[in-house]
């Protein structure tokens, strides 16, 4: 078990690949050249055994320990970028206008092949590492991490467990945060289409306003939460689009209401899915209007297993130490499609602190390269843990 000195020899090594790949970011499921990237890393640490093309551009490579026989677990690094215009006037600033790293995943996918020449040079294990580079974390469905997991990875790679990590900023750097149970939300949209009747806004007794009625709707959607949730509870609905008519004089036919549902867990999403759709009906049919209703499943809570959440506790410890390992971080509701991952297997994400930047999606946001050396000393220990010889 290593503290943080035994892997500083990496830092200048892996920085200049970060900063590569932040000059170069690609996005979704496109990543040709990222993944060209990785894979030529991992070939030259000796690694033989790398299958690419997962969901198109993801990548699984495998280090056996020489420990001897045991599990397979799996890291997960993401490694796609944003369609954000650059602002961080850093030096390695992107290079492809409109394109940017600006979610920290070139530092996770760096830090992510630290760890494998590390741990391919070391090999202080049993068992093996599944090394899970994805594409198309940041779009809709169906986004990488679910691809990946759909395309058989964990039985494939007989990975029992699997681990994720993501940049924190305004946590300091060389901290980690981390806690039991859902650490990040679910993500569910929904579009609702309130259909009256249109005709002259002079003459409002003719019609069927929608509009009226889409004002009820958005106003009972928040007592869904504030009297229908029990407090103790997360849930958080709201309405981030709506479109009427486009005249001073005319009551619309139809009204469209388009909103996000957050929460932590799935019987929650259940219940969002359900009451919104029978809220609105009611609402709409006690005005003489129908409704049309979709609801899109996107990403479940990321949920941290209670046994996987000690050991990556541990081995982050053992690296900075226990005042520096914040065990109760709070809980975030964005969303993260890792939670795939931690519905196919049990496993743990965690936050590295960033320090004091620009937040994620800003475009003055910057991997800390500062921070490499933590995570691939958090990945190396998790293993040495994990498969501990
Ligand atoms: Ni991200």
């Amino acid at each position: 078990m290593n503290s943080v000195e035994s892997f500083r020899y990496l830092q200048r090594e892996v920085t200049e690949w970060r900063r590569y790949l932040h000059e170069n970011p690609e996005l979704d499921y496109r990543l040709q050249n990222t993944a060209r990237f990785v894979t030529d890393k991992l070939g030259s640490f000796g690694i033989n055994h790398i299958e690419t093309g997962i969901a198109e551009t993801g990548i699984v490579a495998l280090i056996h320990g020489k420990g001897g026989m045991g599990s397979t677990i799996g890291l997960r690094a993401d490694m796609d970028a944003l369609p954000i215009i650059e602002a961080s006037n850093k030096s390695w600033s992107s290079r492809i206008p409109g394109h940017m790293h600006a979610c920290g995943h070139d530092g996770h996918t760096a830090m992510l092949l630290g760890a494998a020449k590390y741990l391919a040079a070391t090999r202080n294990f049993r068992g093996s590492v599944a090394l899970i580079f994805q594409p198309a974390e940041e779009v809709e469905l169906p986004s990488g991490a679910l691809r990946m997991v759909q395309e058989g990875i964990m039985d494939r790679f007989n990975i029992s467990r699997v681990f994720g990590m993501h940049i924190q900023p305004g946590l300091e750097v060389g901290k980690f945060g981390i806690c039991h149970g859902p650490i990040m939300g679910s993500q569910d949209d929904f579009d609702i289409v309130i259909k009256g009747k249109g005709g002259h806004a002079a003459e409002p007794h003719q019609g069927i306003d929608p509009v009226v009625i889409a004002a009820q709707i958005i106003l009972g959607l928040q007592t869904l939460v504030s009297r229908r949730t029990d407090p103790l509870e997360s849930l958080v609905i709201s309405v981030t689009k709506l479109n009427a008519a486009q005249a001073y004089n005319i009551i619309p036919g139809q009204v469209e209401i388009s909103g996000t549902v957050r929460t932590l867990s799935s019987g929650l999403q259940d219940f969002a899915e359900r009451e919104i759709l029978a809220g609105a009906q009611g609402i709409a049919r006690a005005f003489g209007a129908d409704v049309d209703f979709k609801y899109l499943r996107s990403v479940p809570a990321t949920f941290n297993h209670p046994e996987e959440t000690n050991l990556a506790v541990t081995a982050a410890r053992n690296l900075v130490g226990s005042a520096s390992v914040n065990e109760s971080v709070r809980i975030s509701m964005g969303a993260e499609d890792f939670a795939y991952m931690l519905e196919a297997r049990s496993g743990a994400y965690i936050l590295l602190g960033n320090g004091p930047t620009a937040n994620c999606h800003n475009p003055a946001f910057d991997f800390n390269d500062d921070a490499l050396p933590y995570g691939i000393g958090y990945w190396a220990n998790l293993v040495e843990t994990v498969l501990a010889v």
